[in-house]
């Protein structure tokens, strides 16, 4: 029998609830100290796709030419720190204000024990602001941005509020610059209940390809495999798919890794 102390798992907080209530669904899983999600530390895969950087594909920070990043559903703001420390000046944003509150503390924290060693000429500057990703405007946020980076994000979105994640990556994103993706969970199945909901590469093809539209279906929601991947002129088309090396525990089983790290960019690039 379950503990009763143990923490409700996290469908269970959205079980039922409507679109409109999950950022208020959000905020209290925050609030009961309920974030399963948190990894304690920043996504390794991230760290060897910028330094390793495949193709020169992404254009990094240099002294005469800032880059601005944004990390929607920052929670702990593991990954705003890793890429400060790539010389990006962050935009940590989450909707819970409580979840803000956990990341600067554990910034402050990281950042005096000295972890997140600056791999550029300069660390970047870290911002975090509260707002509802959706919202069409923010405040005190410039936009549009170099990079994004989405880890546990994409998967916090049930199908139905897919096709405007998509748009309004599309629409954060400048020309030139690129949208990364650690996909995960990458083997569970559209029929699980989530948080997270089942993100397989085929439902990020389904959704960039075209913003702002519904793929194909199938009866539990899952983006149909192949029918969804020719791009339309104002998508996002995919320049790099691969299992990184290395990532976080959560994705990998029996030491195999089920993560992807995926780089896009405007189609018409
Ligand atoms: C699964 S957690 C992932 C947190 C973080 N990316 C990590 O890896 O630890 C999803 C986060 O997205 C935030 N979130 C959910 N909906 C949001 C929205 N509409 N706008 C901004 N943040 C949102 C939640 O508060 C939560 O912190």
């Amino acid at each position: 029998m379950a503990d009763s102390s143990e923490p409700p798992k996290l469908p269970k907080f959205f079980e039922g609830a409507p679109l409109h209530a999950h950022s208020f669904q959000w905020n209290k899983c925050w609030e009961t100290k309920c974030t399963p999600w948190d990894r304690g530390g920043p996504s390794m895969a991230l760290h060897d796709l910028l330094k390793e950087n495949p193709l020169g594909i992404i254009q990094l920070p240099t002294e005469g030419s800032p880059k601005r990043a944004l990390v929607p559903g920052c929670g702990r703001g593991h990954d705003v720190l890793l890429l400060s420390s790539f010389g990006y000046d962050v935009y940590g944003l989450d909707v819970s204000s409580q979840a803000l509150d956990e990341a600067r503390q554990n910034a402050e924290r990281a950042l005096s024990e000295g972890l997140y060693k600056i791999e550029a000429s300069t660390r970047g500057a870290i911002n975090w602001t509260c707002q509802d990703f959706y919202a069409e405007e923010w405040k005190d946020v410039p936009t549009p941005f170099d990079l994004i980076f989405d880890y546990t994000f994409f998967c916090a979105m049930p199908p139905p509020l897919r096709p405007a994640w998509a748009s309004r990556m599309k629409s954060l994103l400048r020309p030139g610059g690129r949208l990364v993706c650690l996909e995960f969970p990458s083997e569970k199945k559209a029929s699980e209940p989530g948080p997270p909901w089942a993100a397989p590469p085929r439902e990020y093809l389904g959704y960039l390809s075209n913003p702002g539209a519904q793929p194909p279906t199938d009866e539990h929601g899952g983006v149909v495999e192949g029918l969804a991947e020719s791009v339309s002129p104002g998508g996002l088309k995919r320049l790099v798919h691969v299992k990184p090396r290395r990532t976080h525990e959560s994705g990998t089983q029996d030491g195999r890794v089920q993560d992807y790290i995926s780089v896009w960019a405007h189609a018409d690039e």
